[in-house]
């Protein structure tokens, strides 16, 4: 192994992380004070979940002891509180996305749900047994089984889309991938395993000339960088609170209004009737017709508070932060003549997030040791066990950044991998 020494890679880049007041972020961060086995913690498992700034926190413990009541029911002044708190930070993801309006807003438990929430009521209504469902390798779990599940129920086909060497989506001859029996183009916006961006726009362009509809799984774009539903002319779009500096419980499906309109709901119960009798009943209107039960209340509000911290920082300042990062973080690992790296080359390419291997050592002791330095990053197939088939590996070690993350943390990163192989180095002689 040839590891450069913690400052090389700082030499070779010649530009200071721009975008961010990182410092001054950090302070917002109480967990990132914290030690691990009497390191400074290193934090680099953002794409499964982030840290909380404590203006999320305090929106929380705001809630619970000042306004904490039911929505949508009470007439009393928390009822109130709490129901216009939950509209409105309605409204703000709205806006985030620039959704049309905040009636294409669902709240849902995570993104997994919302995509479950579209095979179930959208799916069950529209594939049939001439149906194809088009997917693609870079999938997560959760964009593959709510699929595969409703293509048995109803005897319709599941496809994908491949990839390219480089790891992209292989997009070779585009206008032949779907035809009149594609019902619907499944895509994630940004790989969780290899941090691919993938071409939403042209891909939901192609499956409207084909009479198809597309559904964006966002969990890896929308806290990273700017996203524009309207403009990806996406038809669903899903993602999660908790990675974007939010709290976990609540999720987001983004619909177009008249989608919604036609959907028969989801789950049954209080919240999304008009009107029961012993036989039957009317339903709500969108998208309170999707919200069946007590909602996540407090978990929507924290939801908004770090939508508004993101707006503080500005999202093009996000992506900016990132992506000099990742390109630090892609010069430096690169220096380490054995790693392998997955994933597209360039880091306007990819989001803040970087797969790599020794090729003899098992991503799990990689990561293992790494922890053993304050290091978190994420080891394993990252819910991608078909893409990991792809690469012909069981497993990859993942480091994904955020708004808090530094150069200094990538030279934290890249030396505890240099400890990892001397490590296992010393363990086989
Ligand atoms: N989907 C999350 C990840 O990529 C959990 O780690």
């Amino acid at each position: 192994m040839t590891e450069a020494s913690p400052m090389a890679g700082r030499d070779a880049l010649e530009k200071p992380v721009k975008g961010l007041d990182v410092a001054r972020i950090r302070e917002d961060f109480p967990i990132l004070a914290r030690e691990v086995y009497g390191k400074p913690l290193v934090y680099l498992d953002n794409a499964a979940t982030s840290q909380k700034p404590r203006q999320v926190i305090e929106a929380l413990v705001r809630y619970y002891e000042h306004y904490n009541a039911n929505i949508h029911r009470a007439i009393h002044c928390l009822g109130e509180e709490a129901t216009a708190a939950y509209e409105e930070a309605r409204a703000k993801v709205a806006r985030f996305i620039n959704a049309p309006s905040p009636e294409c807003i669902v709240f849902t438990r995570n993104t997994t749900e919302a995509i479950n929430l579209v095979t179930y009521t959208w799916g069950r209504a529209n594939v049939g047994p001439d149906s194809e469902v088009l997917l693609t390798h870079l999938e997560h779990h959760s964009n593959i089984i709510p699929w595969q599940r409703l293509t048995a129920e109803k005897g319709a086909s599941l496809r994908y889309i491949g990839l390219t060497e480089q790891q992209t989506l292989d997009l070779d001859g585009l206008e032949n991938l779907m035809d009149a029996r594609t019902r619907i183009l499944g895509v994630t916006h940004v790989s969780n395993a290899l941090g691919t961006i993938n071409p939403v726009q042209k891909l939901a362009a192609e499956a409207h000339r084909n009479g198809a509809i597309v559904l964006v799984d966002g969990a890896q774009s929308v806290p990273h960088m700017p996203v524009d539903v309207q403009a990806m002319d996406c038809d669903f779009f899903a993602f999660s609170g908790h990675k974007m500096l939010g709290p976990t419980g609540v999720g987001v499906l983004y619909a177009r209004p008249e989608l919604l309109e036609e959907m028969e709901p989801f789950l049954g119960g209080g919240e999304m009737i008009k009107r029961v009798t012993l036989e039957d009943a009317t339903w709500n209107d969108v998208p309170w017709k999707f919200e069946a039960g007590t909602p996540n209340i407090a978990d929507v509000i924290g939801l908004g508070a770090a939508i508004d911290y993101l707006n503080d920082l500005g999202m093009e300042n996000v992506r900016v932060h990132e992506m000099e990062i990742t390109e630090y973080a892609l010069r430096r690992i690169r220096q380490m003549e054995e790693v392998i790296i997955y994933g597209p080359p360039d880091s306007a390419d990819r989001g803040g997030v970087i797969s790599f291997n020794y090729p003899d050592l098992h991503p799990h002791d990689v990561g293992t040791v790494l922890d053993r330095h304050g290091v978190a990053i994420r080891a394993g197939h990252h819910c991608n066990q078909p893409l990991m088939r792809c690469l012909g590996v069981s497993g990859t070690a993942r480091a994904s950044f955020y708004v808090y993350n530094t150069l200094e943390e990538v030279d934290v990163l890249v030396d505890a991998l240099g400890q990892a192989r001397a490590f296992f180095s010393n363990d086989t002689n």
